[in-house]
């Protein structure tokens, strides 16, 4: 398995893939044909791309089923694979996953915004990748989106000398009611005791650091409760969602396009983030032009990538020594 580590090989994955060791791969990407019955070609002469056309559904299936069996063997007890599609063809994609995976979080990109050219039909914006895990709870990262316009100006209204804030919760409710005994304790504030009858979300010593560095809004009415500030200058976005309509396609964008349905590496840059760590190793079994192996050295990750299309494995190899950070 080392020869494949930080490569992209050429072959059918189907086989390739029996060369991994079980239990080995962090996180899987996978972005395979779609079966949208179309012909994926940089041009009608080109070698590069490749046909999307299944005469029937089995066809499909036996395209992706032995990939989703085998990749699960790779994968560590904690890992997870991403298996991308168009939401027209998630059919067949979301009864495998679930067919081999315990948990399946679909997450839905907005790919594009608008599509001028479409009069009898709803335009197609959203692509869904199905992250999926045996693991109830797979290694996860938090990572951010940025604040919503609209939330972030109706919340962020209170302002003090270190700027805007938000306020947070930090007393229960009585449906949450802390167990913790330490938590039901009263603090005396400018003469005002509060003590909340379902207890307290931090340990007193935390609230008492946090007002005397001022990060405690006290109400201005009596019987309200205390909220911890969350400045708008200090916040690193929303944790993120399973909407993700931050993250913009080639086309819309600045990175050049070598290869047809080549996804931003942005895309994979949260992806690799969420799920993995420096030197964890990334497999994705139908590369194209490598954006996982892209992004994957980009964040210090080893990638295993591979692809039936000759030119597909080149172009892999030139777009990570040009674009990757340590080249491969
Ligand atoms: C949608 S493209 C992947 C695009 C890629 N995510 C990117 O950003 O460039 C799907 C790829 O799957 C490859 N492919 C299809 N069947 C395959 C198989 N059996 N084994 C390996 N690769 C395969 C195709 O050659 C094609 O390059």
């Amino acid at each position: 398995m080392e020869a494949l580590i930080n490569k992209s090989t050429c072959g059918d994955s189907r086989l390739l893939l029996s060369r991994i060791d079980s239990d080995s791969i962090d996180c899987v990407y996978m972005d395979p044909p779609f079966n949208s019955d179309s012909d994926y070609r940089l041009d009608p002469d080109s070698e590069t791309g490749f046909n999307d056309e299944f005469d029937s559904d089995a066809r499909y299936i036996s395209l992706i089923e032995p990939m989703l069996i085998e990749c699960k063997r790779a994968l560590k007890e904690k890992g997870s694979l991403f298996f991308h599609i168009s939401a027209a063809e998630m059919m067949i994609p979301n009864m495998l996953c679930r067919k081999y995976f315990r948990r399946v979080q679909p997450i839905f990109w907005k790919k594009s915004r608008s599509k001028n050219n479409i009069k009898n039909k709803l335009g197609a914006t959203v692509d869904v990748i199905f992250w999926c895990s045996d693991h109830t709870k797979p290694k996860m990262n938090m990572v951010y989106q940025p604040l919503d316009e609209h939330y972030a100006a109706n919340s962020y209204k209170n302002k003090d000398a270190r700027g805007n804030y938000a306020l947070g919760h930090i007393v229960y409710t009585a449906t949450q009611k802390t167990k913790n005994k330490d938590r039901l304790y009263s603090i005396v504030q400018e003469g005002v005791t509060y003590a909340p009858q379902n207890g307290w979300r931090m340990a007193k010593a935390d609230l008492q650091t946090m007002i005397k560095d001022n990060r405690i809004h006290f109400p201005s009415k009596a019987g309200a409760n205390p909220y911890k500030k969350i400045y708008k200058h200090e916040s690193k976005g929303k944790p993120c969602t399973d909407l993700w309509d931050d993250v913009y396609s080639i086309a819309q964008g600045s990175e050049k396009r070598v290869y047809p349905t080549q996804k931003p590496i942005a895309l994979l840059d949260r992806i690799i983030r969420m799920t993995t760590d420096v030197g964890d190793i990334v497999l994705d079994p139908v590369a194209g032009a490598g954006t996982t192996g892209v992004a994957a050295s980009l964040l210090d990750r080893r990638c295993i990538l591979f692809d039936q299309n000759i030119e597909a494995t080149k172009i892999c190899m030139q777009r990570i020594a040009k674009e990757g950070k340590n080249g491969i």
